[in-house]
């Protein structure tokens, strides 16, 4: 598949990316030949279930990881062979990296972090400030980060990634271990950078709810290779929009029926079957329909998640 942006708005252009792992007796291509451009502000997805190659991805581009074979351009030249294109314009939070000293206070840490990243003491004293304020952490910044919760570790990670004011952030899977309010209140944050210092951002995730809401535009992966590729809205809107939910009787002669069809029902309370049925099915649904158990039929929009599903069985 070719990348799908104009020139001159490619930030990041990934070019035939391949990455095998070799174990003794084995050979895993976790990257397979994958091209696709990233522009600039936007914050792009790399989605997939577990195993299908985000992380092996998002590391290459990152940096951590060589790839095998193709090339990564920033601003149009080589990250392989010109490191220092990128130098101090990008900046990571990788999943489960312990990346702060626990017995150490927030501002201490990140005071540390400015100090490896060569920022001058005064100009980082007035960076923390600003951020930890923009994350509503001010009146934490002199906690000992063992008393953080994760999602305040979370978003002191994040503040450590933009001290350097990088160009590009990656986060691989952002929202692990965040409850509901707290994925919310992430995806907020992420947006008003994006609108305030207009960061890029490539973000590797699972989560097909946090996906849909927050990204731009996705590439998915299976089996690490690209299954599809677009700006979000419209893959959403490319796969047929909706599909029939029909509410039934629950009888013998009805479970068997379903069986027969080869529909996936459900079990619902008081005795009620509840039945999904896509577009592509649609004969199947007139069939159904014939029969005097049905109660109701509902017709409902499909979300990323069942789209999902479908691509990845
Ligand atoms: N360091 C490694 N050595 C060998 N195989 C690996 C390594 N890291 C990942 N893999 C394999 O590569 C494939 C892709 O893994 P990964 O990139 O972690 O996927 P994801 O992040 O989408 O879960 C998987 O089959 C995984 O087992
Ligand atoms: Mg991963």
């Amino acid at each position: 598949m070719k990348g799908f942006v104009g020139s001159s708005n490619r930030l990041l252009s990934i070019k035939n990316i391949t990455k095998v792992y070799r174990t003794k007796n084995q050979e895993i291509v976790a990257n397979r030949n994958i091209t696709f451009d990233v522009r600039k502000g936007e914050i792009f997805g790399i989605l997939g279930p577990n195993g299908a190659g985000k992380t092996t991805l998002i590391k290459q581009i990152a940096t951590l990881l060589l790839p095998d074979e193709g090339d990564i351009l920033f601003k149009g030249k080589s990250i392989l062979s010109h490191p220092d294109c990128f130098l101090g314009k990008f900046s990571f939070l990788m999943e489960g990296t312990r990346s702060m000293y626990e017995y150490l206070s927030a501002g201490v840490n990140l005071l540390y972090f400015a100090y490896l990243y060569k920022i001058p003491e005064k100009v980082a004293r007035k960076r923390i400030d600003e951020l930890m304020e923009m994350f509503g952490l001010t009146e934490f910044l002199e906690e000992y980060v063992m008393n953080y919760s994760t999602g305040m570790l979370k978003k002191l990670n994040i503040v450590r990634c933009l001290l350097t004011e990088p160009e590009v952030v990656f986060l691989d899977e952002p929202l692990s271990g965040l409850d509901v309010i707290a994925s919310e209140e992430f995806i907020n944050l992420i947006q008003s950078l994006v609108r305030k210092r207009n960061i890029t951002f490539l973000i590797a995730s699972h989560r097909m709810d946090f996906v849909e809401k927050i990204t731009d535009r996705v590439i998915w992966l299976k089996d690490g290779e690209i299954v599809k590729m677009g700006e979000t809205g419209k893959i959403k809107a490319s796969v047929e929009n909706f599909e029939y939910q029909v509410y039934l009787k629950k009888r013998r002669n009805t479970v068997r029926l379903l069986e027969r069809m080869g529909l996936i029902y459900e079990v619902m309370k008081g005795g009620i079957l509840r039945c999904n049925i896509s577009l592509k099915q649609k004969e199947k649904l007139k069939e159904l329909l014939d029969n005097e158990d049905v109660i109701s039929v509902e017709k409902k929009e499909r979300d990323f998640e069942s789209v999902f599903k479908e691509v990845y069985g």
